[in-house]
């Protein structure tokens, strides 16, 4: 199969591969850039766990082809955390016990970043509509939930990854 040339932008590295057109983005990032923090849990659109960032966009990446992603910049999970500190959102699941497995997690941050960039401020069922398509099988979403009304709040922000902050449970 023919391949075709893509350049693209991924945690603020620019990448050039070539890449056949069957690629899914997630088996780009996982299987050529090793951003293994993108997680594949259905393949079909379902799970979430795939989710990243096109143009500040939430997007399922294997729901995508990689040669789509050309000419765009993509955030990985890996690309949140900026100068060493933990991005807000994972500061806040750490505190808030916002996880067990963790297999969710990657997919349901970046869903909770692009959520509170739409909205800053949601209701929790607002924040439940916005997770929607990320499936957690552990946790029964209450303390996901919570993380992301911690940030929202301001009661969680980066800097460092202590666990005593925030006041939150
Ligand atoms: Fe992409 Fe499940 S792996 S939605
Ligand atoms: Fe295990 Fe969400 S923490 S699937």
């Amino acid at each position: 199969m023919a391949s075709s040339k893509i350049t693209v932008e991924v945690d603020n590295v620019s990448y050039t591969d070539e890449v056949e057109p069957r690629l899914l983005l997630v088996q780009y990032l996982r299987e050529r850039l090793g951003k293994t923090g993108t997680l594949i849990g259905c393949d079909t659109t379902n799970c979430g766990a795939c989710t990243v960032h096109l143009d500040g966009v939430s997007v399922k990446s294997c729901t995508m082809f990689a040669v789509q992603a050309d000419g765009h910049k993509v955030t990985t999970i890996e690309g949140m955390a900026t100068d060493g500190k933990l991005h807000p959102l994972q500061q806040a699941f750490h505190q808030c016990h916002a996880l067990q497995c963790g297999f969710c997690t990657p997919g349901m941050i970046m869903q909770s970043a692009s959520l509170l960039s739409e909205n800053p401020h949601p209701t929790e069922q607002e924040i439940r509509d916005g997770l929607e398509g990320n499936l957690c099988r552990c946790t029964g979403y209450q303390n996901i939930v919570a993380a992301v009304q911690a940030v929202a709040d301001g009661t969680v922000s980066a800097g460092s990854n202590e666990t005593e902050t925030a006041g939150v449970a």
